[in-house]
């Protein structure tokens, strides 16, 4: 089987590890891999740290489209997985989450003869203002394979009307390289030590609704200078987009108090998440992270896309002003929240070897079924 894999951002990079590990451990011989990387993130501590911590191969084909406003970037990206494809047509394209690069490919194999699996598929917020509700809504209607990574998602799916056979509830590959950075780290793996300065509270930001707009982006950050000042330190490993937007709107001198840093590799963040008293973030790959490593989070948004995060209680989704950030971390803080224990059956570290025995046998079905008649 010929299968394109598709990476651009941060999160595409966590989610395709586990896929291009089962894939060279468990299918050596049955599958046919090319993996590619779009450019989408171009700096080392965006994507190349990625590549060494997770022990991913480098990528086959990089298109290299850099930063572009949205419908340029997915345009570039569209026409040149269409000539890679001219060249070398796959028999299924995996594309992961909701980025453009997932977008781009997912739509210029729209109109080919290959198959589209999407993994993580499903996720919704019901807003198309979102960039990333518009892709992952997109990416699903050109699917052939659906993977959704919870129950909720496979919910959603179901009431989107797609067909009960093309969803596939069998894990969620972020959940995958999470259990496998953990044994990395347990073997010595990562630089930051175990004595890192406690309590402290991890903080991550990129979302555009919550840092292309100055006063969002105020509110956000005088909540974390209080938290710093006032109860535990806080650990800000910051998205190059936040900090030219802190430039931008004047904002540098919370750097001089919060002290950010840059962006960290895996290991070191999931160090750093594991021994965090409480996570504050917007990120959507951080929340069911929390939940597996049980570190209370507060969410900067309005809804969650992991619903099953707020209901064991180990997240809260606050508005985006000072006073309710403020509040809910001391909450979360204090250890006034009811925490429930959550277990999911599919997080055994296991869901790409599941998501590629699906494919594989599917390819090899339609391929019998062809050559017999
Ligand atoms: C993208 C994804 C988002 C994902 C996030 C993960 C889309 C629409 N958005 O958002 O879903 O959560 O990645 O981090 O696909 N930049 C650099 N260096 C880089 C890359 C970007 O400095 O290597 C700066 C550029 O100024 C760029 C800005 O960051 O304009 C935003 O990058 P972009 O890839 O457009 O969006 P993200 O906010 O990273
Ligand atoms: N992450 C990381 N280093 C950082 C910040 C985040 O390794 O400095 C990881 C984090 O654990 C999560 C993923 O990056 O798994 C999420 O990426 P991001 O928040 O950029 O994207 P999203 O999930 O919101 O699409």
């Amino acid at each position: 089987m010929k299968m394109h894999i598709v990476a651009g951002a941060r999160p595409n990079l966590l989610k395709v590890a586990p896929l291009l590990r089962a894939a060279r451990e468990k299918y050596f011989g049955e599958i046919d891999c090319l993996f590619i990387h779009t450019g989408q993130h171009y700096d080392d501590s965006l994507s190349k740290v990625f590549i060494e911590d997770l022990e991913i191969p480098q990528p086959d084909v990089n298109f290299g489209v850099g930063s572009l406003p949205q419908a340029h970037q997915v345009g570039v990206i569209m026409e040149k997985y269409e000539r890679l494809c001219a060249a070398t047509m796959p028999d299924v394209l995996v594309v992961v989450g909701d980025t453009n690069s997932s977008l781009g490919c997912a739509l210029a194999a729209a109109k080919l003869p290959c198959k589209i699996a999407h993994v993580e598929a499903g996720l919704r917020r019901h807003d198309m203002t979102i960039p990333e509700e518009v892709n992952r809504v997109l990416i699903d209607k050109v699917s052939d394979y659906h993977f959704p990574p919870h129950e909720r998602a496979a919910t959603n799916l179901h009431s989107d009307g797609y067909i009960y056979n093309s969803i596939h509830r069998v894990g969620d590959v972020m959940i995958d390289t999470l259990i496998y950075a953990l044994r990395k780290l347990k073997q010595g793996g990562g630089s930051i030590t175990s004595n890192a300065v406690r309590p402290y509270v991890l903080c991550t930001l990129h979302r555009p609704v919550n840092v292309d707009n100055k006063e969002n982006l105020q509110q956000i950050l005088e909540a974390l200078d209080i938290i710093n000042q006032s109860h535990a330190a806080v650990v800000l490993p910051l998205h190059p987009r936040t900090h030219k937007r802190m430039l931008e709107f004047d904002l540098d001198h919370y750097m001089e108090t919060l002290r950010p840093i840059g962006p960290v590799g895996y290991l070191d963040f999931v160090a750093l998440m594991k021994s965090a008293s409480l996570i504050i973030t917007d990120s959507g790959g951080i929340q069911p992270e929390a939940v597996f490593l049980g570190v209370p989070c507060v969410t900067l948004l309005d809804a969650t896309v992991h619903p099953f995060s707020e209901a064991c209680g180990i997240n809260q989704t606050v508005p985006c002003d000072t006073d309710s950030i403020y509040k809910e971390a001391v909450h979360a803080l204090r250890g006034d929240r009811a925490i429930r224990p959550y277990n999911d059956e599919w997080w055994d570290g296991r869901a790409a070897e599941r998501i590629l025995h699906i494919l594989v046998r599917d390819h090899a079905g339609t391929h019998n079924s062809t050559t017999h008649g």
